[in-house]
């Protein structure tokens, strides 16, 4: 069995799968990507284990050490005068970001920023995206979001004197489903009208891994005159995203997935560039987010940057930033696009190992169109055994709840990251996962 398939096509068709790991195994030697798995530090802890949760903490790219460690050291020798004369200036070190940012995401350069955290990000846009005002109070929200993304909304909007029971709407996928229909979502937009003053979406969501139409429901939203802005956290390093074209309000994500910028990482956001020239807009701002040239006037007025950067705070965390620049290199040199082409590939393949075991149902859904990387499996009995089993077998994976409160159910996420992994490995996935639940059934 050969593989036909080379890094630059995009699926693999029915007919082209096969169960043989010989098949794996050519999809790996034809894999002009294939290099960009020596660049990374994997956490294995036997030769043969697999690493499936990219999705969560990706691992560290090697090249990100060097960057820290260079930062350490000017930090120790040079002290305040790094500002200006360490070997990355740290006054403008958070302009390395941008390019490599813009390409990642479909923007321009003077729509993307990287600063604090994902939930931090989410409340500071909401400040500016969220205006309710005479009837267009309402902010529409999927039941099931991630929670911090609920907390934030929830208490966001209390906190600007509005009760959040009557302004948030949530909208479910319907009765028996696992995942939203985007023409409910479309519909349920035009219901709300001209009460509708936020929609805010997941790029792909956390639990079932379904991606939504981001310029769809963008489209869906400005035609009831609401804006829209996305959480990126599963797209951003997944999807090949096009935010400009898309004509996304806002978006906002975490550095520390399939980014692989560390624990905790710098988040980023997108802001489209005709709020960024709008410098009347209401935000929360800082003096990082002031003209830098009339910054360190130390004046009173606050005059924003005509930049994404005009949301930022602070400073940026120099320490921090590091890692993610080291990575951002990677995607660079690997593209989003050739990324995007294996993944869809490697998913394709583990899809097509999975099917048909007995009490496990794959809800993640199957066009290309409407999921990333990542395969939920919902495992019937014992799910949460299963998934200790899995990893006690080598296979690096999670577990969430399946949220319906049904004993025994519950949800394993495998996540194959076409920057690190093989096909070999979602061969051998497969394998474990079929061999641990028919053993114990
Ligand atoms: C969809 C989504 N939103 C929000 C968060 C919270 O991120 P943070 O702790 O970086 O604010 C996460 C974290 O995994 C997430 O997956």
């Amino acid at each position: 069995m050969t593989a036909t398939h080379s890094g630059a096509s995009a699926s693999l068709t029915a007919a082209e799968l096969s169960h043989d790991r010989d098949f794996a195994r050519a999809l790996d030697a034809a894999d002009e990507l294939a290099g960009f798995r020596a660049r990374f530090a994997l956490p294995l802890r036997r030769p043969d284990d697999i690493y499936f949760v990219g999705n969560s903490l990706g691992p560290m790219p090697l090249a990100a050490r060097a960057l820290v460690l260079e930062e350490l050291e000017d930090w120790s020798k040079l002290g305040v005068a790094g500002h200006l004369g360490s070997r990355r200036p740290w006054y403008s070190y958070h302009e390395q970001l941008r390019a490599p940012l813009a390409r990642l995401v479909g923007a321009r350069e003077h729509e993307v920023v990287a600063m604090n955290s994902l939930t931090a990000n989410i409340h500071l846009l909401l400040t500016t995206f969220y205006r309710p005002s005479g009837r267009r109070t309402k902010l529409l929200l999927e039941k099931g979001a991630f929670p911090s993304d609920t907390y934030a909304v929830m208490t966001h909007v209390g906190a600007r004197g509005l009760d959040p029971e009557r302004e948030v709407v949530e909208i479910a996928p319907r009765a028996g489903e696992w995942t939203l229909r985007e023409e409910d979502i479309e519909a349920r937009i035009a219901e709300l009208g001209e009460t509708l003053a936020l929609v805010m979406l997941p790029g792909i969501q956390y639990r079932t891994g379904q991606a939504l139409d981001i310029a769809r429901l963008t489209r869906a939203s400005h035609a009831v005159g609401a804006r829209c802005g996305w959480d990126l956290a599963h797209a951003v390093g997944n999807l090949a995203l096009s935010l400009h074209d898309a004509d996304a309000d806002f978006a906002v994500w975490c550095s520390y997935k399939y980014v692989n910028s560390g624990p905790g990482a710098v988040a980023g956001a997108f802001i489209h560039e005709r709020h960024v020239r709008d410098t009347d807009l209401p935000r929360h701002a800082g003096w990082w987010g002031n003209d830098p040239k009339t910054r360190f006037r130390m004046e009173d007025r606050f005059v924003p940057t005509q930049h994404a950067d005009a949301w930022s705070l602070s400073n940026p965390p120099i320490l921090a930033v590091a890692p993610l620049i080291a990575s951002l290199a990677e995607f660079d040199a690997a593209g989003i696009a050739r990324l995007r082409a294996k993944s869809i590939r490697m998913t394709a393949l583990l899809e097509f190992r999975l099917r048909g075991i007995d009490g496990l149902e794959i809800i993640t859904p199957t066009p290309i169109a409407q999921r990333g990387a990542q395969l939920s499996l919902l495992i019937a009995h014992d799910a949460h055994a299963r998934y200790e089993a899995f990893k006690a077998a080598g296979l690096a994976c999670d577990y969430r709840e399946s949220g319906r409160g049904v004993a025994g159910e519950g949800i394993v996420r495998l996540a194959p990251a076409p920057l690190f992994n093989t096909f070999d490995e979602v061969w051998r996935a497969a394998e474990i996962v079929r061999d641990t639940i028919r053993r114990r059934a």
